[in-house]
């Protein structure tokens, strides 16, 4: 039987927690009390694991009485193979907001400053206030995009780092080659700058703009790559992820890394979904057909949606965002919704991409407010 703590019991004075806690943000849960059928609200991939990860998953599984290497080496060693970097730039983690929060504890702190986009990813501001640090939220520019000249100008003696986040949650938007480059030049180098691309691959050039970022750390040693494989590699549920950056930078998020903080059987999953080209091509292709499909049938009801280099599309409709999202659940399917702002939608099932025409239908139908 379960025994309770009888409240009379209770201490007088509970320990309290640092101040900064009460002023965290909450991380959103998707809405609805019903369970929908489709899940489109959290950008997870629609697909399983292949049947190469299923039986990595199982054969790791069976050993799992044993702690697994340090700092995750099997997979990093993967990593460096298949990226064309050396091993000590590789910090793998229990997903990327773990390496993003490790990276973060690193060098932020009381008396610093992290800059980013707003909006963008919703875990940011929960990461930087943790630390101690203030979060320095620029708006973003027209077209939903990074308003990178306002970015560079937030940036002040006590600047710690720059998040970047291409393609941006929730709108998608991505940063161009050019883009980037210029935005790193105008960065002082001992800022560090995040560039989190937890859905590059689902990016029309995914191939090039890796190339790419992965070329820009040897100019810019003060640059981290943020990856995951809970995005096109279908592991969400598992917690996988890495950075690449300059080695000695490395060095200090793996020194504040907690042990063992990649388990064995998400490592196994990651460096099989590594090796699995066929499975992640796929599930890529899948989402781009997806994302062009609602994209244009968005369009053609008169829907400003900018386009999209991830596994979703942002729905600008500022104070429709809590009808549109009722909508969507009437249909069966959760989504994202950011009160008077907007309502992201994942793609990748056919099924919930027709769901969501209906339920918009219903909506501009029903007056759109
Ligand atoms: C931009 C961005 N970065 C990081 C993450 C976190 O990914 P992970 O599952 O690797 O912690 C997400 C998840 O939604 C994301 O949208």
């Amino acid at each position: 039987m379960t025994t309770h703590l009888a409240v009379a019991e209770q201490p007088a004075v509970l320990p309290q927690p640092r101040d900064l806690v009460a002023s965290l943000p909450v991380y959103s849960k998707a809405g609805g009390t019903v369970p929908p059928s489709w899940r489109a609200s959290s950008n997870e991939s629609f697909r399983s694991p292949s049947p190469a990860v299923m039986a990595a998953i199982t054969g790791a599984a069976a050993h799992c009485q044993r702690y697994p290497t340090l700092q995750g080496d099997p997979l990093v060693a993967a990593l460096s193979d298949s990226l064309g970097v050396g091993a000590e730039q590789l910090v793998a983690g229990a997903g990327s907001l773990a390496v993003l929060q490790q990276l973060l504890t690193a060098f932020a702190g009381p008396g610093t400053e992290v800059v980013f986009a707003w909006r963008s990813y919703e875990a940011y501001p929960i990461l930087v206030r943790l630390t101690g640090a203030r979060d320095v939220q620029v708006p973003l520019a027209a077209g939903h995009r990074h308003d990178l000249p306002a970015m560079v100008a937030a940036i002040t003696d006590a600047t710690a780092a720059v998040i970047l986040c291409s393609p941006n949650n929730p709108t998608g938007t991505v940063l161009g080659a050019a883009e980037l480059e210029d935005i790193l030049a105008r960065i002082p180098s001992h800022v560090v700058v995040v560039l989190d691309q937890a859905y590059v691959e689902f990016t029309d050039d995914a191939d090039a703009s890796s190339r790419h970022s992965l070329a820009l750390l040897a100019a810019h040693p003060n640059l981290v790559l943020l990856r995951t494989f809970s995005k096109a590699y279908s592991l969400a549920g598992l917690r996988a992820g890495y950075l690449v950056a300059h080695a000695e930078l490395a060095a200090h998020v793996r020194a504040v890394s907690p042990p063992f903080g990649l388990n064995a059987v998400a490592e196994a999953a990651a460096v099989a979904a590594l090796a699995d080209g066929q499975a992640l091509a796929a599930n890529v292709s899948t989402v781009r057909e997806g994302r062009a499909s609602l994209h244009a049938a968005l369009a053609s009801r008169g829907m400003n949606v900018p386009a999209s280099g991830g596994n979703f599309l942002w729905l600008p409709v500022g104070d429709g965002a809590a009808s549109l999202e009722a909508a969507c659940l009437g249909e069966s399917v959760s989504v994202r919704s950011f009160a008077g702002e907007g309502v992201r939608v994942t793609v990748g099932s056919r099924d919930a991409e027709a769901a969501v025409l209906r339920a918009v239908d219903a909506w501009l139908v029903g007056g759109a407010a």
